[in-house]
């Protein structure tokens, strides 16, 4: 298994290009199986979840080739119905397919995905909307068995948004009989890329970015050419990686006008951070950051999805914080090893105390989950001595090129095979 070893202590200089979101692309990717045709994606991030939803596509006959950063995807008047557990285990995601198989081919066989590092996480709200929209559903062996012969419009809240809960139902009702409206929905950009690219399909989709979305069913769907976003996740990676290192970094193509709480919460640590255009923002700080609190929440709030990494930032704070994280139960599992590497933190409950330290030291350190990968990854480049990270496979599922994109800004790093 590769690991990869980091020197701390560099300053990063320089510019870095963020790739597509991934969590753009899934729901895009799975958006193909609606309509028969040639589909093309562009911007499409090299990463491994990409590749596993490839997987999953050719497993269901659908035809898929990737020449750079461009898909081509086939669909043909029938595929498959049947995600089998190898794949959804391997990527929750893969519940993708579930509201698009049900909506063109009347039937789903999708496995239930079951726990992960982060969490119980559930589909119950998946299933619930689905069963709204008219579907038999019955849990047997571990499968989700979902049938209709027409899902039918409806009106449907959320018991607690839900972001690929949010695009499966809109996905499903695209094709449904009637108007379907989606109360309590997420709000996530990403449900908006995926409504927009649902609409160049000729979906009749209003309000997305809004908690009520409403979706007026077409009888069928065409194939359409999309362009991926950049993933404001990995964005506000890079914006630690500069502050974590006292560094000057430079972020193209950073899609900010989706990231204003995590850059509020970035300021207030006393990172600079300036939007110098559209999609160009540079990133710079010297000295300690300030101690601050934060909660995680749904969209515009900050995202969980940055909780592991503004904590590595935390740990060498001025001063204590707190941060609370309330979307998944158990996304705390990079405490333990960023302590290991000098960090003073405790987990009370759904909260993190940060005793902010003056300095970390490398350490061999083993990543638990994308995230916390990411927010090792951080610490080893602050860290005096050599952070050695083990499991980064999780860190391929959602990064691409990091160590490639890291080594041009100064660091030193370095994966190692085994
Ligand atoms: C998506 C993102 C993930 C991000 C998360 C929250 C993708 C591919 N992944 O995950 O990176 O961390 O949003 O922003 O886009 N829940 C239920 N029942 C359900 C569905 C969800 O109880 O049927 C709960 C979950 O356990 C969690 C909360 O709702 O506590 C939010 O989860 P959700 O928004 O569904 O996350 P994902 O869509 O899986």
């Amino acid at each position: 298994m590769d690991k990869i070893l980091i020197e701390g202590g560099v300053p990063l200089y320089g510019e870095v290009r963020i790739s597509g979101a991934k969590n753009a692309a899934l729901p895009i990717l799975a958006s193909t199986l609606l309509a028969q045709g040639t589909h093309k994606i562009r911007n499409l991030p090299r990463l491994r979840d990409i590749e596993t939803f490839g997987v999953l596509l050719r497993q269901l006959g659908v035809g898929m080739e990737v020449c750079g950063d461009t898909a081509r995807i086939e669909v043909g008047p029938r595929t498959d119905h049947r995600a089998p557990y190898d794949l959804v285990r391997t990527m929750r995601a893969s519940v993708l397919v579930l509201g698009p198989l049900l909506a063109r081919m009347g039937r789903a066989v999708v496995s239930l995905p079951g726990g992960c590092a982060i969490g119980s996480r559930p589909i119950d709200q998946h299933l619930k909307g689905l069963e709204a929209l008219g579907a038999r559903i019955s849990l047997r062996h571990g499968y989700v068995y979902a049938r209709a012969s027409r899902l039918q419009g409806t009106t449907f809240c959320f018991d607690i948004p839900t972001v690929t809960g949010t695009e499966n139902l809109l996905m499903a009702a695209s094709l449904a009989k009637g108007r379907t409206v989606l109360q309590n929905a997420a709000c996530e950009p990403e449900v908006v890329q995926l409504a927009e690219a649902l609409n160049r399909m000729g979906a009749r989709i209003h309000g997305a970015g809004t908690d009520v979305i409403t979706i007026d069913g077409v009888d069928y769907l065409e194939p359409a050419e999309h362009w991926i976003e950049a993933d404001r996740i990995e964005a506000g990676t890079y914006m630690v990686a500069a502050a974590i290192t006292c560094g000057e970094i430079l972020l193209r193509d950073c899609p900010h006008r989706f990231m204003e709480a995590p850059i509020r919460k970035l300021r207030e640590c006393g990172v600079q951070i300036e939007l110098e255009s559209d999609a160009t923002v540079r990133v710079s700080a010297s000295g300690r950051p300030k101690a601050v609190d934060v909660t995680t929440q749904p969209y515009p709030g900050f995202p969980t999805d940055m909780q592991a990494q503004l904590m590595a930032l935390l740990s060498l704070a001025r001063g204590t914080s707190v941060i609370r994280e309330t979307v998944f139960e158990n996304r705390f599992m990079h405490v333990g090893e960023l302590v290991r590497m000098g960090a003073r933190i405790e987990v009370q409950g759904a909260s993190a105390v940060v005793k902010g330290v003056s300095r970390l030291a490398g350490a061999p350190v083993m990543a638990t989950d994308l995230r916390a990968s990411a927010s090792l990854i951080l610490a080893g480049l602050a860290a005096e001595g050599v952070t050695e990270i083990l499991r980064v496979y999780h860190l391929d599922r959602g990064y691409e090129r990091i160590e490639e994109k890291l080594s041009r800004l100064g660091a030193r790093i370095q994966r190692v095979k085994e």
